[in-house]
């Protein structure tokens, strides 16, 4: 295989202090903290570097150390790390108590803390509510905390529409200047979503193609056989339309659909992102039942394991969806009646993410009986088994006559690449720390797609559409492949 650029490296970066409040919760101990051992275990971060849990529960450090290190061994079983390893990493954790969102609260301990090393970077994580979001940064910096160049990422969801997503913006924007708020969407860092833009354009036989005179439809599927997760009370108050499709789902819709960008600045791909999303075409409520599918899973099996449904796990009822599929259109030149059908939902068959590109029928099939040739079909897979596939119409080799096989010219990762390279969390937390901006949401892009799911949201409340029960471990409601049948078409179900 030949490599273009230089081999694969992990540029240190400059020692920094990460202050991440909601120390002690889910997301920090799960990813944040895991992500960040990672990447010092690659000596990607300097020795003096601090990672200081904030949290309203009373800690010291070493109850702290121990935390992470329990939730590391639970959440990571495999890993192997040696006792002197942990013993050094762990001298970088530290902790101290503050109710972050009281105005009144102490800060002084966080204050000396991080006075004592006064050069290193300052990162705020918030793996807090959002509604809290602009309180807490109030706080930081009255703390006299918000430290020249300091940065602050917000985690996903960026409020529950659009309304409170500019009320967050507005109270954190009254602080950090917006080249400092990092907004994260997870996705972005993932190896084979960042490879989108490479495939795109970095090889020239795709560009002149990737339009509606070539492209029939394209499907984004993010399909996932966990349950909430303990997560019920949050997303019930928010559901799959929220949870992932106006983030996630929506940026893969902009790296698939956007123009070519002038090159990788953050800024210039962030434009050609921003008009997509204000390409999309809002939804009427006359149309809602023909664009959108909700769903909520039943009891069932996935993984070989009897489940129980979305109600039992939440203890009550409830009319959230935990699938949602979805026609989307864009009204612009280059995607002119190519729908873009998006699903999502929680308890399917299986976890799988994936994005396919499908291309128009051959204008005039060669073969006078028999079905016409497949469309030539393009698989992206995001996760697991990480590849790209094109699949072709080739001639089953060997006598009687002309028979046509639907094969795949097949990019697979585990087989090209190492095996394993940094997860998204890891790759986002170092590009905060080096101030690049390229893999997170701009303000106005975490407005328009609310803007837009708002239509949604606005359509299902007027409309009282149904929420369809489908058997955990199953693709979701019949409804949802009804969405692609109307037109003619039906999702991807390949391997
Ligand atoms: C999160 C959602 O943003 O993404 C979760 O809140 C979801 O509900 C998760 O499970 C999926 O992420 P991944 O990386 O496992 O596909």
């Amino acid at each position: 295989m030949e490599e273009i650029s230089s081999a694969a490296q992990f540029i240190p970066v400059d020692a920094f202090d990460i202050i991440i409040f909601g120390a002690a919760g889910d997301l920090s101990l799960r990813k944040i903290i895991p992500a960040l051992f990672h990447r010092w275990r690659d000596s990607q971060i300097p020795d003096a570097s601090r990672i200081v849990g904030v949290s309203r529960t009373e800690m010291d450090d070493e109850a702290f150390r121990k935390l992470v290190y329990d939730s590391y061994r639970k959440f990571n079983p495999n890993t192997e790390i040696a006792a002197e390893e942990w013993t050094r990493f762990s001298s970088l954790l530290h902790y101290r108590a503050v109710n972050a969102a009281d105005a009144e609260a102490d800060w002084s301990g966080l204050s000396a803390l991080l006075e004592q090393r006064r050069d290193n970077l300052r990162v705020f994580y918030l793996a807090l509510p959002p509604n809290i979001y602009g309180a807490v940064a109030a706080n930081i910096d009255s703390a006299g905390l918000k430290a020249p160049d300091a940065r602050i990422v917000l985690e996903k969801p960026i409020g529950k529409d659009l309304a409170s997503a500019r009320a967050i913006n507005d109270g954190v924007g009254a602080v950090f200047a917006e080249k400092n708020i990092f907004r994260i969407d997870h996705y972005l860092g993932k190896e084979t979503v960042q490879n989108l833009i490479v495939l795109r354009f970095m090889n020239s036989i795709f560009e002149p193609i990737w339009n509606a005179n070539a492209i029939d439809h394209v499907e984004i599927t993010v399909a996932e056989s966990i349950g909430c997760e303990g997560r019920a009370s949050y997303y019930d108050t928010a559901g799959a339309l929220r949870d992932m499709v106006q983030n996630h789902l929506l940026q893969l819709l902009c790296l698939v659909a956007m123009e070519p960008p002038l090159n990788l600045n953050s800024d210039t791909v962030r434009d050609e992102k921003i008009k997509v999303l204000k390409a999309l075409r809002p939804v009427k409520l006359r149309d809602i039942r023909n664009i959108s599918v909700r769903g909520q899973y039943a009891s069932g099996a996935t993984d070989g394991e009897v489940v129980q449904s979305y109600e039992a796990e939440l203890e009550r009822g409830s009319n959230t969806e935990t699938f949602v599929a979805l026609k989307a259109n864009l009204d612009n030149w280059r995607w002119k009646d190519v729908p873009f059908y998006l699903r999502t939902g929680k308890r399917m068959s299986g976890r799988h993410s994936e994005i396919v590109v499908q291309f128009k029928d051959v204008a005039h099939s060669l073969i006078k009986d028999g079905a016409p040739p497949p469309p030539t079909r393009m698989v992206i897979r995001l996760q697991p088994d990480e590849g790209v596939k094109l699949l072709l119409t080739t001639k089953d080799p060997g006598p009687g006559g002309m028979r046509l096989r639907y094969v795949p010219l097949n990019l697979s990762y585990a087989d090209h690449f190492e095996a394993r390279y940094p997860d998204a969390y890891e790759r986002l937390l170092m590009a905060v720390v080096r101030g690049d901006l390229a893999l997170f949401m701009r303000r106005d892009e975490v407005e328009a797609a609310w803007q837009w799911v708002d239509g949604i949201l606005a359509a299902w409340e007027a409309d009282e559409t149904p929420v369809h029960k489908y058997p955990a471990g199953t693709d979701g409601p019949p409804q949802a492949a009804m969405l692609l049948d109307r037109d003619g078409r039906e999702w991807w179900a390949g391997k």
